[in-house]
């Protein structure tokens, strides 16, 4: 067998995986705390993402539209089978890798942008807002929002805006409006920008910006992770994963992947969830944000603003401010509802890995395999090596990971790794 495992166009899924009927217990609800936040989900979300938010099908259909709109972005994406990385460990391991940064946004992300910006413009809406760390989704929502014909006003977190020049010139080249958060432009702001500690800022803080944004200025505020809907059309990854390992006759032993506000794992690993039990699945954050390993599970904010309903879930606090490093996707303090909960009931387990360590296996898979890693994407390598210590007293196990995003445009952060070390 090649490679490369690929899909044509007319197998892609026509349908997205809801996971809530499927859940080992229901989903606690949001909180509404202030007595005014669920108010604000039905203002700024657009309707029918608002509707797929709480739904209880299990297969939600995909307009013939926004089908149209993936095979253009690059969908489906293949799998590669990373054998020169195999080899560094001298085990029988055999690693699937899903490419999503081989869609033209570079990431994940852009599966469940092209929706959100698709109903926010049903809405009528002339514009969309949102947060972004890295920037990758923030790339997304610019470059969504352009091809449904709408603007868009990025809130990214301020550490980030300031590393990733590249990112910020690629949004505005699509025609995003981006601002350092905290910014000027919200009450949220203003009052985070008088704390010194706050001002490199966060992804709770620029949620609070584009959700207040939005709802000053009657636009739709599209979000990036953690939320039902969100990883719903995220799903679109982990179905076309399972058709093309079952079309080859490939069981994955594990599923890994990494978690910032846990969408691409989720929507990589939640379609494979109900008949695949004997599946291990295991997901990886950063030890400088280590909600996962560190964190509790109990009700939270999910921004720092507190403008949204609480939510049950991992969480290290809504005003926790993490370090600056470089992998800004994974700085989110919380982990999504539904992956929550497949934590705490032991489905789904997690390891924390830092910066310096994820570097260096991001260093190797690219002198292997030749393909640069999102520094993000790279914290799910070191989990490989654990099971292949597993496998060699075992036997063979096939992984397939959630390889979210390139990191062609991760240079500079890597460029200061090297500088540090030399
Ligand atoms: C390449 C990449 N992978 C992973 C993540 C983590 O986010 P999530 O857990 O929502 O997938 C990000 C977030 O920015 C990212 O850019």
């Amino acid at each position: 067998m090649s490679n490369r495992i690929d899909l044509v166009q007319d197998d892609m899924p026509d349908f997205w995986y809801n996971i809530l009927p499927d859940l080992p217990e229901p989903l606690p609800p949001p909180r509404d705390i202030t007595g005014k936040s669920i108010e604000v989900l039905k203002k700024v979300m657009p309707t029918e993402v608002l509707r797929h938010e709480f739904s209880s099908e299990s297969k939600i259909k995909i307009p013939e539209d926004l089908r149209d709109l993936y095979f253009q972005v690059g969908r489906p994406t293949p799998i590669i089978r990373a054998k020169r990385f195999e080899r560094l460990f001298n085990s029988p391991i055999e690693i699937y890798m899903k490419m999503e940064g081989y869609t033209f946004s570079g990431s994940h992300k852009i599966n469940s942008a092209l929706v959100q910006a698709y109903y926010s413009k049903i809405d009528g809406v002339p514009f969309v807002t949102t947060e972004t760390g890295a920037g990758q989704w923030g790339i997304a929502v610019a470059l969504a929002s352009t091809l449904n014909g709408l603007k868009s006003k990025i809130f990214m977190v301020s550490a980030s805006y300031r590393q990733k020049l590249y990112r910020v010139t690629m949004m505005r080249m699509l025609g995003g409006e981006v601002h350092s958060s905290p910014s000027n432009l919200t009450k949220v702001g203003i009052e985070m920008l008088k704390d010194e500690k706050k001002r490199d800022g966060s992804l709770g803080i620029a949620i609070s910006e584009a959700v207040e944004y939005a709802l000053e200025n009657n636009g739709k505020y599209n979000v990036g992770s953690v939320v039902n809907a969100d990883i719903l059309y995220k799903t679109i990854a982990g179905l076309e994963a399972r058709k093309q390992l079952e079309n080859n006759g490939i069981e994955p032993d594990y599923i890994i992947g990494v978690v910032g506000g846990g969408s691409n794992y989720s929507g990589l690993a939640f379609p494979f969830y109900k008949d695949y039990k004997n599946t291990k699945y295991i997901a990886a954050g950063s030890l400088e944000v280590p909600k996962m390993t560190r964190g509790e599970y109990r009700y939270d904010y999910p921004d720092t603003g507190m403008i949204l309903p609480q939510l049950m879930m991992y969480t290290i606090g809504y005003d926790f401010i993490p370090p600056p490093i470089y992998s800004g996707g994974l700085r989110y303090h919380g982990v999504a509802p539904t992956l929550s909960l497949l934590m705490k009931k032991g489905i789904v387990s997690s390891r924390d890995y830092d910066q310096e360590t994820i570097f260096r296996y991001a260093e190797l898979y690219s002198r292997t395999e030749g393909y640069i890693p999102a520094p993000e994407t790279s914290h799910a390598l070191p989990i490989i090596k654990e099971i292949a210590e597993e496998a060699k007293k075992d036997g063979k196990k096939r992984i397939l990971m959630s390889f979210s995003g390139h990191g062609l445009l991760d240079l500079g952060s890597y460029a200061t790794m090297y500088n540090s070390s030399s």
